[in-house]
């Protein structure tokens, strides 16, 4: 579909205001957003302001929840963020780079290397082995050979807790086992940030809580950035800061001082 960009309303036309241009970064921010827009719709009449200007600093090693009512923008934040999609307005630095002076094929490229995406639904191909769908981004990447794969494959299925699943077709799984598998995959090649999309919205309490410690073993290494969605209080108290959205803006956004006890009690020192 190609879209009329002439027809529509600027952003600041929406807003009722206009911006200066984006400020660099925070130098030592993983990823940050400046003034970041999104336009949803084609035609003057069905556009939707759906992110109305956010100023976000993420920082190495974090663990940050984002929760706020359904129709937020929280998941069109987390697809710009993970370069799914393009801002129509301001600009998403990763490691300091802008995203909006790549290509197409250099903007795929930076994702396939720095991100690793869950989302609700798992999207494993079912013909597979647990460890197949593992290896398959690895192999399509070609940094490891099938050897170093199988073995990567087995180690990330070993930190998920299912060492001794990893030949089960994942049609043979639960769906709790089915999302540790696509937490697996996400990590495979070894992505500094992974973006989670309400990755417990189909699974049970017990099964929520195994995803949430998981999720605190990866940020504990203190390398990995974790950005999370989740309409779950519970889930969100884990994190170690809450962003809250409402309406296409930031909000509230604040460290979480008293993490929860299964948190502080798995977490290494
Ligand atoms: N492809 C789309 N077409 C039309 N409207 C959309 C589209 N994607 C999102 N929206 C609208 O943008 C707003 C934010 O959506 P979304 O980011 O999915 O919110 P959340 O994840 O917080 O529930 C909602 O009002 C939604 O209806
Ligand atoms: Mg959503």
């Amino acid at each position: 579909m190609t879209i009329a960009y002439e027809n529509l309303a600027r952003p600041e036309d929406l807003l009722g205001y206009r911006w200066p241009a984006p400020a660099l970064p925070a130098s030592d921010s993983l990823i940050s957003t400046r003034q970041l827009v999104k336009v949803i719709g084609t035609t003057m009449e069905n556009q939707s302001l759906v992110l109305k200007g956010m100023d976000l600093d993420i920082h190495r090693g974090e663990f940050v929840s984002i929760v706020g009512a359904s129709g937020s923008g929280k998941s069109t934040l987390l697809y710009l963020l993970g370069g799914l999609d393009r801002p129509t307005h301001g600009e998403i630095y990763i490691s300091g780079l802008p995203l909006s002076g790549m290509n197409d094929a250099t903007l795929t490229a930076v994702r396939n290397q720095t991100i690793g995406f869950v989302f609700q639904f798992h999207f494993l191909l079912p013909e597979f082995t647990a460890l197949e769908n593992v290896m398959m981004p690895m192999l399509k990447m070609g940094h490891r050979t099938k050897r170093e794969a199988t073995e990567h494959a087995n180690q990330l299925l070993g930190q998920v807790g299912l060492g001794n699943k990893t030949h089960r077709r994942t049609t043979d799984l639960s769906g709790g086992e089915q999302q540790r598998v696509a937490i697996a995959r996400a990590l495979a090649n070894d992505p500094d940030v992974l973006l989670a999309d309400e990755p417990t919205g189909n699974l049970d309490k017990a099964n929520s809580q195994n995803v949430a410690h998981i999720f605190e073993e990866i940020a504990s290494d203190g390398d990995r950035t974790i950005l999370m969605v989740t309409h779950d209080p519970h889930m969100a108290e884990r994190a170690f800061r809450v962003i809250t959205l409402d309406d296409g803006r930031i909000v509230g956004d604040h460290k979480n001082p008293h993490p929860s006890p299964t948190n502080t009690a798995s977490r290494k020192s």
